[in-house]
Order: structure tokens, then C-alpha cells, then sequence
């Protein structure tokens, strides 16, 4: 590698371009374009309360994480066959493609479609269709991940798994997101032991809003193998320390945190802080349809306004792809792909 300090501006933006890397923190239904939204409300018969695209687009203005969770669930509304699922899937897969992800783990919500009457095996054979296509059509390797809703029962959570259980192959892990303060983690212990239990990968989002000691409870209560967001953490220097050390890795979404009012500025975001005190950091889009930005948006804006440069693209790529569920064997083959990269930078 060049002197990845001096490294040009053009040259950092090519090599996050062409650099391989793993998406871990995109949840699929924050993938739905306003477009997709409008196209799928037509086919389905469904109403939305927008004239239209623009005017859906302009009411993407939160102030936090329950504004945008509101718009959220209102426009997985139109979600209603199996074949919804796969499009909005494919839709991303697309987009991927273009970013070389070689790597990515969807986060899914059943209980927003459920809970409108849609049958668990429609959300889960639409979704895993597309990631057959993504790894036959696009060389990505895809997966994913069943998310319980926090605001929502731990009763309800273990009703959830037990409906999932049937296509039990077809996801990989658990997940924990929705609102965040006054749900914390410990309230869903039972359901991840459950999971855990099942040979189930677990993760939780943790210190997206709430406090540090919802990032503790994550680690300690539910075991988590990785936390998603956990940008409070920088609040507590015993918790930064447990972090550094254990390498558990935070799948930090920088657009997401800008859009939600996390961080008043990008250049105010802790991500440097963090991969400066060893901790397993990677960056991620969320909701990608609704922040702004895909992967490598999210790059290149945090890049630009934290002064990253070329070593701080190949540490995140590689914490990206070791911090991933994918197979051994698949991984390295990914991290030898991301020296040739940045040997012929
Ligand atoms: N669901 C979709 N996006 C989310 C986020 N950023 N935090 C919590 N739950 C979510
Ligand atoms: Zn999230």
C-alpha cells in the first residue's frame, strides 16, 4: 500500500469503491425506496396517506429514532406476497452489488407483517429467495437475520420464534431493534436463551439512543456476539475497555446516527474515537432508503468528515468480514481479495 495518509482523495474514494466488504446492519424493510413503496401500494391496492413520491420523500425529516420508526412501519404496509418480499430484497441486492459487497446479513421484522396477517412463510421464502439469487446471480453471499421487536412483548418475541421455527434453515440468527429507551435487553432474556439454544447466532441493538448499561446488559444478559450501533459506549470507559478488549464487534451506522439526530454533525460521530481505542468497529447503512445513503455513501461521507484515510478503509473492510457469520474458508478468501486491493493501491 502507498502512504495511506497521503493516499489522494480520488484514489480512497476508488478503493472504498473496489475494496470488498460485508454489510451487517441493514435492516430490509429501511431498503424500501419511496418508488418501490408507491409501485407496490399500486399492485397491492393499498392507500397511502401521500399524493406522492416527492411527497413521501419530504417527510423524511426525524428528530429521532421513534420519528422515523413511524414512517418506518407505515411504508412496510404495502409488503403483502411473497413476491413483495423478494423485489425489495433484489432491490438491495442490486445496490450491493454496485458497492462490492461481497457479504450481507438482513435484519428482518416479522412482526410488522404478521401482525397485518401476513403469513410468516410468505416475509421468510420471499426474502431467502432473493438471497439464493444474490449468491447465483451476484456472487454475494447473503443471509438472514429475525429481529424482534423491543416495543413489543418478550411473550410475543417467543411467539415469534416458535411461528419462524418451521423455516428455522433459512435464518441464521436473532436480532433485538425497534425502540430502543425503556425496552432494554434484559426484558427479552428468556426468548435469546431460546435462540441461543437453538444454535442461533445472536445480536441486539444496544446504545443507539439508550444508555451504556444497555450495551452491558447485551453483552451479559443476552450474550450477544455482536452490538449494532452501540455508539453510547463512549460514555462509559469501563465499557470501551470491555469492548477494546473482547473485540465483540459494533456495527455502527453513521448516516442513520447523522439522520436521527444521534450526532448534530458527522464530523462530530465517535467512530474514530472508537477504532482508535481497538475497538471492532464496521460501518453499516440501517436503513439505507430512508438516511440517505447505501454502503458506501455512508464511507464516503464519514471519511470526508473525520479525515479518514486508507488504513482506516482496509482495518474497516477487514472488521467487516471478520466480524461476519460467513463461513471461514469464504472470509479468507475475502480478506486475501482486500490485500491485492490495497497492495495494488
Ligand atoms: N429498525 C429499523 N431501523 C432501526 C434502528 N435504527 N434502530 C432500531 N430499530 C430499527
Ligand atoms: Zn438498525
Amino acid at each position: 500500500m502507498t502512504t495511506p495518509a497521503n493516499t489522494s482523495v480520488q484514489t480512497l474514494s476508488a478503493l472504498i469503491q473496489h475494496m470488498p466488504k460485508a454489510e451487517l446492519h441493514i435492516h430490509i424493510e429501511g431498503s424500501l425506496e419511496p418508488e418501490l413503496i408507491f409501485a407496490l401500494a399500486q399492485r397491492n391496492g393499498v392507500s397511502l396517506p401521500y399524493a406522492d413520491v416527492a411527497a413521501l420523500r419530504s417527510a423524511y425529516a426525524f428528530t429521532n429514532l421513534q420519528s422515523f420508526l413511524d414512517l418506518y412501519y407505515a411504508g412496510a404496509s404495502v409488503l403483502l406476497h411473497e413476491a413483495d418480499f423478494y423485489d425489495m430484497a433484489w432491490g438491495y441486492f442490486e445496490r450491493a452489488a454496485a458497492d462490492h459487497v461481497v457479504r450481507a446479513e438482513l435484519f428482518f421484522d416479522p412482526q410488522t407483517h404478521t401482525a397485518r396477517g401476513v403469513p410468516m412463510g410468505v416475509v421468510i421464502e420471499g426474502l431467502h429467495r432473493a438471497c439464493q439469487d444474490a449468491q447465483t446471480k451476484l456472487g454475494i453471499s447473503a443471509d438472514l437475520i429475525l429481529c424482534f421487536l423491543r416495543h413489543l412483548s418478550e411473550e410475543e418475541a417467543i411467539e415469534t420464534l416458535q411461528a419462524a421455527l418451521p423455516w428455522r434453515d433459512r435464518f441464521i440468527g436473532v436480532g433485538l431493534d425497534s425502540s430502543e429507551v425503556g425496552h432494554p435487553p434484559e426484558k427479552f432474556a428468556r426468548v435469546f436463551a431460546q435462540a441461543r439454544a437453538l444454535g442461533l447466532h445472536v445480536v441486539a441493538h444496544a446504545g443507539e439512543e439508550g444508555p451504556p448499561a444497555y450495551i452491558w446488559s447485551a453483552l451479559d444478559v443476552l450474550q450477544v456476539e455482536r452490538i449494532d450501533h452501540g455508539v453510547q459506549a463512549i460514555h462509559d470507559p469501563a465499557l470501551m475497555q470491555r469492548l477494546a478488549q473482547s473485540r465483540v464487534p459494533l456495527t455502527v451506522c453513521p448516516l442513520s446516527n447523522l439522520k436521527l439526530c444521534v450526532f448534530g454533525r458527522l464530523e462530530d460521530h465517535n467512530l474514530k474515537h472508537m477504532l482508535d481505542a481497538g475497538l471492532c468497529v464496521t460501518i453499516n447503512s440501517d436503513d439505507p432508503a430512508y438516511f440517505g445513503g447505501y454502503l458506501n455513501d455512508n464511507y464516503r461521507h464519514t471519511f470526508a468528515a473525520l479525515n479518514l484515510n486508507a488504513q482506516h478503509a482496509k482495518t474497516l473492510a477487514a472488521n467487516s468480514i471478520q466480524a461476519s457469520f460467513a463461513n471461514d474458508a469464504d472470509k479468507q478468501q475475502w480478506l486475501r481479495e482486500l490485500d491485492a486491493c490495497f497492495a495494488a493501491a
